[in-house]
């Protein structure tokens, strides 16, 4: 993947629209846009403040001149009425001159959008229903392939494909992820992708990965002769650690992606890589989850590590979102750490490409210790083996240093995730209850501590 391409003369534009909660509205709206042949380079959404509404979506894009925008906003009234332009670039007074034709109509939408636009942190979800929001945006890859993919000229792979990603697109919270009946085919090609992978584990996986494997072969229906189901490995990963599994469409923003995170979430693929090429795939697909990123999952350090860079990623600005995905990056897909004075591997993106697990063990990548504010600031590539990669102490110590590294964040705020309810809780008003949980979880461990003198 690369950058999206801006053109020199366009107009950065933002659309605030407005829709209500029924299936197929964000679709619809989205289409439109899409009709358009426009690229967005933004999109985010958040419950709305008016009481018409349920969702207002912010969307930003290059558009080629002002009549375009006015298109996009014609296009979008078919399915909202409340759409409306609210910010453009220093070119903007093309584009804001709809804002005086429409003013009457939304004039109070404006206010609302600009209000919050400009003085808000960036929306997040607070409870685990709101991650439901996220179920259709995919960046890229969901129901479209890229002309690299092998299987982009495959007819019956994308119709498959498009088969399984609909489980993703109708999974609400709380439900169970229904099973996918592999066929012949998917399972042959997972088979070729873990025997392969299998061979190398006990001499490149980090060892909580070696010492979850055979559990997850007990316990999830890992072999080599079918995909394990999505359903069966959350439940295993909730009764270890709390995370669970949902299933995605495609790449979500880092935003969505790592907000999940907070809640520990995972979003995951169900659909597998082309059987043409066993051994590549140009996005995530279930090898490179369920092998990659699922044994993780069950170890509590590394889900606390892991749930610290989604609480951060609460509320955090575009900047900081981004440094942490670039933490992300070379932690959880391509981390290395010490281990009885042997490199290893716990990254899923090493773990799930036998070339590349190959690789990062020998003498060619450069190694550097793990440092967040020095990791948020590493260049990497996405195509090809990493050049450099960082090597944590310890999960948990990575974890004391991504905290330090949030505190430092510019965010007006602390959050903290009450796993009881299954929200977050916005450390101001309510620290003082923090404080008491902390003052009655120290008692407890006071009094355990005192049982076993
Ligand atoms: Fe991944």
């Amino acid at each position: 993947m690369s950058p999206a391409h801006t053109p020199k003369d366009s107009l950065k534009t933002t659309l605030c629209f407005s829709i209500t909660d029924k299936v197929g509205a964000l679709d619809d709206c989205l289409s439109a846009i899409k009709s358009m042949e426009i690229s967005l380079t933004r999109i985010e959404s958040r419950p709305s403040k008016t009481k018409d509404w349920d969702y207002d979506f912010f969307v930003d894009f290059d558009a080629v001149d002002a009549k375009q925008v006015q298109n996009v906003v014609e296009s979008l009234r078919k399915h909202t009425k409340e759409v409306c332009v609210i910010g453009s670039d220093s070119k903007g007074g093309k584009c804001l001159f709809l804002l005086r034709k429409h003013q009457k109509r939304i004039r109070h939408v404006v206010d609302h959008c600009e209000k919050n636009f400009k003085d808000s942190v960036p929306w997040f979800p607070r409870k685990l229903t709101d991650l439901d929001t996220f179920a259709e945006k995919v960046l890229e890859m969901g129901e479209e392939l890229s002309s690299d993919h092998p299987g982009a000229h495959d007819p019956v792979y994308r119709a498959r494909r498009a088969e399984i990603t609909r489980i993703a697109k109708t999974y609400r919270t709380g439900q169970t992820v229904p099973e996918v009946d592999y066929t012949e085919e998917e399972n042959e090609t997972w088979g070729k992708v873990y025997r392969h992978l299998t061979s190398m584990y006990p001499t490149h996986a980090c060892r909580e990965h070696q010492y979850v494997f055979p559990l997850l072969v007990q316990n999830c229906g890992y072999s080599d002769k079918r995909i394990p189901q999505l359903e069966h490995i959350s439940r295993f990963l909730k009764d270890c650690t709390g995370f669970t599994l949902r299933p995605v469409m495609g790449l979500l923003s880092s935003r969505d992606f790592l907000n999940a995170f907070a809640f520990r979430v995972f979003y995951s693929t169900q659909y597998i890589r082309h059987s043409s090429k066993p051994f590549y795939t140009p996005e995530p697909d279930c090898c490179h989850e369920l092998l990659g990123h699922v044994p993780l999952f069950a170890d509590p350090d590394f889900a606390d590590f892991s749930q610290e860079i989604g609480l951060a990623s609460l509320g955090a600005s575009d900047e900081d979102i981004e440094k942490l995905a670039t933490i992300f990056w070379f932690t959880v897909e391509f981390g290395l750490c010490r281990q009885d004075g042997e490199l290893r591997a716990y990254g899923a993106g090493l773990l799930s490409s036998f070339g590349e697990l190959e690789y990062c063990l020998s003498d060619k990548p450069e190694l550097r210790p793990f440092d967040p504010s020095k990791t948020a600031l590493q260049k990497y590539p996405i195509t090809e083996f990493q050049p450099v990669y960082f090597v944590a102490e310890s999960f948990k110590d990575a974890q004391e240093k991504v905290r330090e590294f949030a505190a430092n964040m510019n965010r007006p705020f602390s959050v903290r995730y009450n796993a009881l309810t299954q929200t977050i809780e916005v450390l101001d008003n309510k620290i003082l209850r923090f404080a008491k949980n902390i003052r009655d979880d120290m008692k407890t461990l006071t009094d355990v501590l005192a049982s076993l003198s």
